[in-house]
């Protein structure tokens, strides 16, 4: 579809930037904080590249003003951060640590004096580890309590500032590494155990957004589901029969339970018969329905092909493993479909699949099925950045892939998509879960050399300079 007439980026657009918590603040066991699974997880070893973790990551937690005034500096006009859970409730629940607290005001009210609208996510995978030992966070339904608890705490707190709201950060991302492929906590493989956590990930995400109607009446919020559509490696009817049943298990069973209240029913057949269906209680399906957001964030990186699995072994799901390159997803899935690669698409040095126009794709995939409005909480390109000469670093192929995405957004809402902003991953660079400090997405490069008392010194890559461009001219000059 060509537009003759194209629109251009409405004035109002949120032209953002994104972090999480733990892949940036530091501070890891300061003023009160508890401990999360992170915290935990990365110290044991081989679960990480090298060992890193995020003792100390960015700083953030001691140097958000210079942090802001550097999105000031460029103009942003949204920043999405995520709060720390066991920041606020060091144990999960029970005492509020007020220091905690203290430390979003004054992350919150440094954007508001920039004009910048601040976006909080309420979870980016950073559970308390106090509620891991307890009951196994995810596994057991106790956690939707203590997850309204807790936002409701912060609803009542920052919801007379914050408009916009992010509840669940790539549940489908998050469930899928803890218990199918083991590579984020608990470390489970057991496909019944994940459509289980991931059942009470949902109702915990709708409880949360039934709460926040109460408290944030003018508010808007939404989870960020890690969106990578599907394509069929080929015609074949096979191969077609593949790509519907890929996006049907690793799409739809969390974009239909957010937007339409309930699981789609062809993926949910085949789980009740396999005896991996996840167990509703009394109450579930009335919860889920409570649950419809106000936009579906989304977070893309990739498009994934499938093909058919004439074995109907397992999935191959490509797999990212500590340190090495590779993609981020993996299906876990009985042998429905298998990855394959595309050879119509350039890769990154993780061996991503580069797809701008199958952001546009998505985005019409999501309106066309759900009719919400849409906001892109993440986006962005993982490279390994060069710090050169007089303090510049030309990542030229970090612009190029900004770039088109963005064009493909305008070309998305020319069709008709409701686009209300756009999020980089990343404003600074930030730790990566899993590969460390080498992969970095941000527009701000930070100097870590341990030995340098410089170190940890922020400084602004040629993508910055572009992307203030682009906010200044509202997307007129990309
Ligand atoms: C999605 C996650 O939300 C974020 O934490 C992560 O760093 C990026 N993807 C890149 O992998």
């Amino acid at each position: 579809m060509i537009h003759t007439n194209l629109r251009p980026f409405p004035k109002d657009f949120l032209w953002g930037s994104a972090s999480a918590a733990y892949q940036i603040e530091g501070a890891w066991n300061e003023d009160g904080k508890g401990l999360s699974v992170w915290d935990v997880f990365t110290k044991i070893e081989g679960k990480t590249y090298q060992g890193s973790n995020g003792d100390v990551a960015m700083d953030h937690y001691h140097r958000y003003k210079e942090d802001i005034a550097l999105m000031a500096e460029m103009g942003l006009k949204a920043y999405r951060f995520s709060v720390s859970w066991p920041r606020i409730y060091p144990n999960g629940y029970g005492e509020v640590n007020e220091e905690g607290l203290r430390f979003y005001d004054r992350v919150i009210d440094e954007l508001m004096a920039h004009g910048i609208e601040p976006v909080l996510t309420l979870y980016h995978w950073d559970v308390p580890q106090a509620l891991m030992d307890e009951y196994g966070a995810w596994e057991s339904r106790r956690i939707i309590e203590d997850f309204d608890n807790y936002c409701v705490t912060l609803f009542k707190r920052y919801g007379d500032r914050v408009k916009y709201w992010v509840s669940l950060n790539e549940q489908n991302y998050n469930t899928n590494h803890g218990f199918i492929t083991a590579m984020h906590p608990p470390g489970v493989k057991d496909r019944k155990r994940f459509y289980q956590a991931n059942h009470h990930a949902f109702l915990a995400n709708a409880k949360v957004i039934d709460s926040f109607r109460t408290h944030v009446p003018g508010g808007q919020i939404g989870p960020s589901f890690a969106y990578s559509p599907a394509y069929p490696a080929s015609s074949k009817p096979e191969d077609m029969l593949a790509f519907e049943n890929a996006e049907e298990f690793t799409n739809f069973w969390w974009l239909d339970v957010y937007c339409l209240g309930h699981y789609p029913q062809i993926p949910l057949r085949y789980l009740e018969e396999q005896g991996l269906a996840p167990v509703f209680e009394k109450g579930d399906v009335e919860l889920l329905r409570k649950g419809k957001p106000d936009f579906v964030g989304v977070n893309y990186y990739q498009t994934i092909t499938y093909e058919h699995n004439p074995l109907n072994g397992v999935a191959e799901g490509k797999m990212n493993t500590t340190g090495q390159k590779g993609s981020n997803q993996s299906t876990g899935l009985p042998g429905l479909y298998k990855t394959a690669s595309n050879p119509n698409l350039e890769t990154s040095n993780w061996d991503w699949a580069i797809d701008p126009i199958g952001l546009r794709i998505g985005l019409r995939r999501i309106t066309s099925r759900y009719g919400l409005p849409v906001f892109i909480t993440e986006n962005g390109l993982g490279e390994f950045d060069k710090l050169e000469q007089e303090d510049t670093i030309h990542d030229d192929y970090r612009i190029a892939y900004l770039k088109s995405h963005l064009v493909q957004c305008l070309q998305a809402m020319n069709d008709g998509v409701e686009l209300i902003g756009y999020c980089s991953w990343s404003f600074t660079d930030v730790l990566s879960w899993l590969n460390g400090y080498q992969k970095r997405y941000g527009f701000v490069y930070i100097d870590r050399d341990e030995t340098d008392e410089r170190s940890l010194r922020r400084i602004k890559k040629d993508s910055f300079h572009w992307y203030q461009e682009v906010i200044h001219t509202n997307g007129e000059r990309l």
